[in-house]
């Protein structure tokens, strides 16, 4: 009993909310770079903000600077290795590699970063696990094409992915497409770069962008087969199973809904074709997604190697208008009176997690991958230097129990495990630095303040004997 001795530990983090460097090197602006923080980021975010030129004067963007992993690489590579990690979740972002999108040739000194950042992993042995795309979108596509919503997009990603796919195929092994994709009919600009215009039909647009990505995710799964058969490439969903509030049906038709619009991603990532409800989402609302035949074919020849997911909390979903509602991960939900929340309102569940992956298993047969999970908390530093995360502790111990319950005692097939923000790194949902995830705590605040030092906190230390041993000594 136990994990495999293979299981991928590790810990993970996106370009976007740690390189910084946002316009060093030849990098291109991304949209994730337009988005400030504060209200107006929540605005952009739904897509209902038209995006304007950066303005460094009156905004505060967090990620220009973010954690500047982009120098600081080798160090904290270092301490991942001294943590024991087997396995480094990271994305590449699309704008180092051809800065507007829509060039003819990929920047090399781009190309070049992510060739140093393999080659550290590498010297530790350690495994890069390799989104290609982490919500960015090069904002001259999103101002020019309308991003996803265009289906020229699926092209030019496919250039991209054609690029670093040759570039690092003796480098990397373990792949993933699209960062929680079902984000983008939750919070469109995030997930797909798309803004309305007024007159739009806002659900049939980001079922469109949604489609394109997929296509685009079918593609990329293709090409990374084609380049070294040995690749393992993943599909990536905002996980968290949904519960009825009660047991009236009503509520359990309602939760039902909730879980169908994940599984709308997965079933075509998995299965590689729209469900039967998918289908008649589009037939009632005449949506025209403007899906091809040759696009149906693609779908489903390239489905995806592994299922990985981020895992937070569980949600709740009933008819009853008048229930308290909570936060949560792109998705609100009904307050589950079982569950305390954390600071930010995200509703904590363990069993959740066993939960989730018995669902996805029962559901599609394939090896899972948890990419994400883990506590946005603020931490302070002592006056000794020291930083007590106890209550990370507690909440990563609990949700480590429930998955080795999930393969230990319910037979699931796992992969990995990658705690998200393994290194303190921007909020993608606040832009707060405050929301802090990770073992190592990195001196910066929220308004950009701060010496960028890196210390271990408590977490470092215990999550160095989880890995040692294999997940047996969680004290
Ligand atoms: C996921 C994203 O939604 O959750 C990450 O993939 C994000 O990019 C993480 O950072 C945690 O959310 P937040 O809003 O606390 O940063």
């Amino acid at each position: 009993m136990g994990l495999e001795k293979d299981f991928l530990w590790g810990g993970a983090t996106a370009a976007n909310q740690c390189e910084g460097a946002w316009n060093v090197d030849g990098r291109g602006v991304s949209s994730m770079d337009t988005i400030p923080v504060g209200e107006k980021r929540q605005l952009l975010g739904t897509g209902e903000y038209p995006v304007n030129e950066i303005d460094p004067v009156n905004e505060y963007y967090a990620n220009h600077e973010a954690i500047d992993f982009y120098h600081h690489y080798k160090e904290d590579i270092a301490m991942f290795a001294e943590m024991g990690f087997k396995v480094f979740r990271m994305s590449i972002a699309w704008t180092r590699i051809f800065p507007n999108g829509d060039e003819e040739t990929p920047n090399e000194l781009g190309l070049q970063f992510y060739d140093n950042v393999f080659d550290e992993c590498r010297k530790y042995n350690i495994e890069p696990l390799v989104t290609l795309c982490h919500f960015d979108a090069p904002i001259h596509l999103v101002k020019t094409i309308g991003s996803w919503q265009n289906r020229k997009m699926v092209e030019y990603f496919v250039k991209y992915c054609l690029v670093v796919l040759e570039r690092y195929k003796d480098k990397v092994k373990y792949w993933i497409t699209f960062n929680e994709i079902n984000m983008t009919v939750h919070f469109p600009f995030v997930g797909a770069g798309v803004i309305y215009e007024a007159q739009d039909n806002r659900e049939e647009i980001k079922y469109v962008a949604a489609h394109h990505q997929l296509l685009a995710s079918a593609l990329a799964t293709k090409i990374a087969h084609e380049v070294n058969p040995e690749n393992k490439v993943g599909c990536m969903l905002a996980g968290g199973c949904t519960y009825p509030y009660s047991c009236n049906p009503q509520d359990i038709w309602k939760a039902m809904g909730k879980e169908r619009e994940g599984f709308f991603f997965t079933d075509v990532q998995v299965r590689g074709e729209y469900p039967q409800y998918a289908q008649k989402l589009f037939e009632r609302n005449h949506f025209n997604i403007g899906i091809t035949n040759e696009d149906i074919k693609i779908l489903k020849e390239n489905t995806a190697d592994f299922i990985s997911f981020s895992y937070y909390q569980s949600r709740c979903a009933g008819v009853d208008q008048s229930l308290e509602t909570t936060e949560g991960n792109i998705i609100r939900s009904l307050r589950n009176p079982y569950l305390y929340t954390t600071e930010w309102g995200w509703q904590v569940d363990p069993m959740g997690l066993r939960i989730t992956l018995n669902n996805l298993y029962d559901r599609y047969q394939k090896p899972l991958f948890i990419v994400e999970n883990g506590l946005g908390a603020k931490d302070t530093v002592d006056e000794n230097g020291q930083i007590d995360d106890q209550y990370r502790i507690d909440y990563l111990r609990d949700h480590i129990k429930a998955f080795k319950d999930a393969v230990e005692l319910d037979g699931i097939k796992l992969l990995g495990y990658t705690p998200w923000g393994c290194i303190d790194l921007i909020s993608a949902g606040t832009g707060q630095m405050s929301k802090r995830y990770g073992f190592i705590y990195v001196d910066k605040d929220d308004n950009g303040q701060g010496t960028l030092k890196r210390m271990k906190k408590k977490s470092f230390y215990w999550y160095q004997k989880v890995i040692a041993s294999n997940g047996e000594n969680l004290d």
